[in-house]
């Protein structure tokens, strides 16, 4: 396990320790863009009130409801569907950063936990509707859904630009470490892209 990463169970044991789920949603697709470059697969995002890019999620106090049941609660909100979240979905558990002394309401450390969920293009279509018209935290805690553009076009444009944005948390890695994982992206566009990116941002 890389540094930082913890069983779910070691996170599950920690006392005090404050709990933060989210999940990638994702599908894949045969639409092309302009016709010219495949999108290959769907995967959602959003725009939050913070200005920062995430995932759909949130806090999830374990001692109330089990980590899955939580960010089902969570998707509810912020996507305005009841999604099943399985343990067989979670990928990975990290600490956080440490709070720093300024942050007001709680200096426990935070775990973050991560998950995936493949579905039916049609189902991540249904998402992205009930998003706007239905969730309760439209407007309030999240400003939009956004795909993730995976493609390279001419000029770089395209996967770079996206991953120069900024994110919260760890929710670039923890978009880059499944990019792979699940082999949504080539390991060298997936570089080559990361790269840019960090120039971009420069
Ligand atoms: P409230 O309902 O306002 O409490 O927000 P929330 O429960 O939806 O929590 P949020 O999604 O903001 O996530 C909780 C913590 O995780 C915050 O400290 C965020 O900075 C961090 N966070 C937010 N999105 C992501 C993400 O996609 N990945 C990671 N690793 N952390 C995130
Ligand atoms: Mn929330
Ligand atoms: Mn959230
Ligand atoms: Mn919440
Ligand atoms: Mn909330
Ligand atoms: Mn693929």
């Amino acid at each position: 396990m890389a540094s930082g990463q913890l069983s779910r169970a070691e996170a599950l044991a920690c006392p005090g320790c404050r709990h933060a789920c989210h999940v990638m949603l994702y599908c894949d697709t045969e639409t092309q863009l302009f016709g010219i470059h495949p999108i290959r697969h769907i995967i959602l995002m959003q725009m939050r009130f913070d200005g920062l890019l995430g995932f759909p999620g949130g806090f999830v106090d374990p001692s109330e409801e089990s980590l899955e049941a939580g960010l089902s609660r969570e998707l509810s909100e912020e996507l305005g569907v009841a999604l099943p979240i399985l343990e067989e979905d979670h990928l990975d558990s990290c600490y956080g950063p440490p709070s720093s002394p300024s942050s007001s309401s709680s200096s426990s450390r935070l775990i973050t936990h991560f998950y995936a969920k493949k579905m039916e293009e049609e189902q991540i279509r249904a998402v992205e509707r009930a998003a706007v018209t239905t969730a309760t935290d439209h407007g309030q805690e999240v400003l939009g859904m956004v795909r993730v553009p995976l493609y390279t076009m001419e000029g770089g444009k395209g996967l770079a630009p996206f991953l120069s944005h900024s994110f919260a948390g760890s929710a670039r890695s923890q978009l880059a470490d499944s990019l792979l994982r699940l082999h949504l992206v080539a390991p060298e566009e997936l570089r080559d892209a990361s790269a840019r990116a960090l120039q971009i941002r420069a």
